[in-house]
């Protein structure tokens, strides 16, 4: 597995939050040609900074990658946001923000990226999902959940498309780990939520990262369609 990344290109959006950086590091470290990407800016090696549910922007970032490498090999839909509004008070305005950022993105970035690999007859795509997807927010909003649980179905319609051209699509479905997402709900919700994990801690961020790396390996060859659970056993599907 650790030779599967050598020389590959490697596309990363969410690169400057907590779990897309350290995804950036290891893929680097696996010797992948990463190309990162954020709203935020970074002065990482093959950043641009962008607005991924922007398609204007996704077709260019896409397509100055693809004419200088003529392929994608990895594509990790990581970029997201969190708001924790109470139910009441989400607007449409913000429902429709979050929409964008966390499903139409995945959409336009994979519709691209997708098309790539299926023409080069191999690659992987990874999506982020959520533990609150599956089980309702419980300390996030309405919004954020019925964003992340379209992503499970998103992935499996890119599934179908791109398993007999040699591409898969698989997701990630993380708990509740130890980010800043995370703790800025407060250290008093952060403990409650504890209690209410079987395994009783917050997920490492390595936790995440390691089964990425192996659903866009080819140890993973026959896997896709699915969303992987990551959450200490606190929904088991
Ligand atoms: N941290 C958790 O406990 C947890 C649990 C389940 C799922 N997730 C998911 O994991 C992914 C990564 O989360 P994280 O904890 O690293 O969060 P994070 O907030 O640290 O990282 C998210 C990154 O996405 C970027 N981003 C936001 N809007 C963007 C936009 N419009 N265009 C480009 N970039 C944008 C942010 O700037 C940020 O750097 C997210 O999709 C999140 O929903 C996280």
């Amino acid at each position: 597995m650790d030779h599967d990344f050598v020389d590959k290109t490697v596309l990363i959006t969410g690169a400057a939050g907590d779990i897309g950086r350290s995804l950036c590091q290891r893929f680097l470290a696996l010797q992948a040609n990463v190309y990162q990407t954020d709203i935020r800016e970074t002065a990482a090696p093959n950043f641009t900074s962008g607005d991924v549910s922007d398609p204007d922007f996704v077709k260019a970032w896409i397509n100055g990658i693809l004419s200088q490498t003529d392929r994608i090999d990895v594509l990790l839909n990581v970029a997201g946001i969190c708001p924790r509004t109470p139910l009441a008070n989400v607007e449409a305005e913000e429902w429709d923000q979050v929409l964008r950022v966390n499903l139409r993105s995945t959409f336009l970035l994979s519709q691209m990226a997708i098309a790539s690999m299926i023409t080069q007859k191999s690659g992987a795509i990874v999506n982020f999902a959520s533990l609150a997807g599956q089980v309702g927010g419980i300390a996030v909003g309405a919004h954020y959940s019925a964003s992340k649980a379209a992503i499970g179905a998103l992935t499996k319609s890119l599934a179908r498309t791109g398993a007999p051209h040699g591409v898969r699509v698989n997701a990630v479905a993380p708990g509740i780990i130890d980010t800043s997402m995370t703790t800025d709900a407060g250290p008093e919700k952060v403990n409650q939520l504890i209690q209410s994990i079987p395994m009783a801690r917050l997920g490492g961020i390595d936790e995440v990262v390691q089964p990425i790396v192996f659903l866009a390996s080819s140890q993973a060859s026959y896997i896709t369609g699915t969303t992987l659970d990551i959450n200490g056993g606190i929904y088991m599907n």
